[in-house]
């Protein structure tokens, strides 16, 4: 495995949820972060309490620019690039007969064209230090959540493209691999307009907990010592690790 100590990661998204908390465990054990996020003030606010290990830059994933300048940001705080960590995304959920183009759209260039787009212009610092690509996957994928099309459509796009991009970059010495989270509160509903708060969007989450082998929901630490897992492991690429307290697995009262 690989030493966190001294590793350079761009965490897009980095200014809450899972991000921050993957920020977190990172600097806590001496890698440069730097983290980006369109909206200023919030990833302001946790490379201010992460400290100088951490940088911040305010940038959209969808826009040319933006992914330039968080490579740029990345690369001058770090000293180059050793993984470059995908988590940015929104949700989008519709039924079928109702799904709107323009969200649908929307929801791909966060949640997968953005992604793409980074990850092809990370590939020459990764290259030099040999680097690690990780995506997000879902629970979304392994449950079937009727109305959640649009949102299991991007995470399924973002598993299927890591075993291509494994095959594709494993030549340049880069691994390519997808963490799959399961329920973990974060304000991701909520920016979605599928909660009224917070609070909400937790008590949501933890009427799941029946469904759940392990009997409760993540944390984003949890989900951080998975990403941990995958940006060290050096003989492993094209890889889903689960992360989900067993929710994936569809359990079933007979
Ligand atoms: N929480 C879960 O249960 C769960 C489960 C499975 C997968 N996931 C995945 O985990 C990832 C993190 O989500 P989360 O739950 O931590 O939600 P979150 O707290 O809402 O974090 C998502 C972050 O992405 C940023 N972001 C969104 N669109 C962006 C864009 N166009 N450019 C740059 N940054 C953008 C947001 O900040 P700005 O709005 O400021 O840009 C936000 O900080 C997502 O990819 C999600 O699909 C989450």
């Amino acid at each position: 495995m690989r030493d966190v100590a001294g590793m350079s990661l761009l965490v897009t998204g980095g200014g809450s949820g899972l991000g921050e908390g993957i920020a977190r465990h990172f600097v806590e054990r001496g890698a440069r972060v730097t983290i980006s996020g369109r909206r200023p003030e919030k990833v302001a606010a946790v490379a201010a309490a992460l400290g100088p290990d951490c940088a911040a830059v305010a940038a959209d994933v969808t826009d040319a620019d933006g992914r330039a300048r968080m490579i740029e940001a990345a690369v001058a705080h770090g000293g180059g690039l050793d993984a470059l960590i995908n988590n940015a995304g929104n949700m989008y959920r519709g039924a079928i007969t109702e799904v709107e183009e323009s969200k649908l759209h929307d929801v791909f260039a966060s949640n997968v064209i953005g992604p793409m787009l980074l990850t092809g212009l990370a590939v020459p610092h990764l290259a030099r230090r040999g680097g690690a690509v990780i995506f997000f996957g879902s629970v979304h994928t392994r449950r079937s959540y009727p109305g959640a099309s649009p949102y299991a459509a991007t995470r399924a796009a973002t598993e299927g493209l890591t075993r291509v991009l494994a095959a594709e970059l494993g030549p340049q010495k880069i691994r390519v691999n997808c963490i799959v989270p399961g329920a973990v509160p974060t304000e991701i509903n909520v920016r979605a307009g599928l909660f009224a708060d917070a609070e909400a969007s937790a008590k949501r989450l933890e009427s799941m907990i029946p469904q759940h082998p392990l009997g409760r929901i993540g944390t984003p630490e949890e989900i951080a010592e998975g990403v941990d897992y995958l940006a060290r492991a050096e003989w492993v690429t094209g890889a889903s690790l689960v992360v989900d307290g067993g929710l994936g697995l569809g359990l079933t009262q007979a």
